[in-house]
């Protein structure tokens, strides 16, 4: 599989956590208490897969290659537009975590800041999935030329076949299975 295809098999499992988590908001709303060690595992596969690994992968090796090499302005607005949501997602991470601290203190207000920001994370990484899966990755192989689409897939297959990274990837990749059973979908 070249570097595009890789990254869009990485979204059938990210999109499959978000499902995760949406499932498990819906079990907050069903009166189920709240299952610490499911967020925090979802969290975990964000923050690690999702993020670290995933995105890195975008933001420094195709998104920067297409930084460098594309003039065209509509085509940057666009890169510059995911970034921009990456960090969207990361602080809607980031308050998620806030809410599951404070309703782990006892603050049973905060489960509402639980859902408000799982759910906008999911809704976020949704449509910024679809965009990347349904324009922006094959734009961006049309628009490089053969020699830098070449260098994405060596710098990109560096990355995946790091003997940490192939450990993370069957750690995360095995995680939403699990995650999966324990939130009942
Ligand atoms: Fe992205
Ligand atoms: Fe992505």
């Amino acid at each position: 599989m070249n570097a595009i295809q890789i990254m869009k098999e990485e979204h059938t499992y990210i999109k499959r956590m978000l499902k995760v988590l949406r499932q498990a908001c819906l079990n907050i709303l069903e009166g189920q208490t709240v299952d610490y060690q499911l967020f925090t595992d979802s969290v975990d596969f964000i923050r690690n897969y999702a993020d670290k690994y995933h995105h890195s992968k975008e933001e420094d090796v195709l998104f920067k290659k297409m930084q460098e090499e594309i003039q065209d302005k509509d085509t940057l607005s666009a890169v510059q537009g995911m970034f921009i949501e990456h960090d969207f997602g990361r602080l809607f991470i980031y308050n998620l975590v806030k809410a599951l601290d404070k309703v782990q203190a006892g603050d049973a207000d905060a489960k509402v800041d639980i859902i408000g920001n799982a759910i906008p994370y999911t809704d976020l990484l949704t449509r910024h999935i679809d965009k990347e899966d349904n324009a922006l990755y094959d734009f961006g192989v049309k628009a490089l030329s053969d020699q830098i689409v070449e260098e994405v897939d060596i710098l990109s297959k560096t990355i995946d076949d790091k003997p940490e990274n192939i450990k993370q990837i069957q750690k995360y990749t095995n995680m939403v299975v699990d995650l999966e059973k324990r939130v009942g979908i």
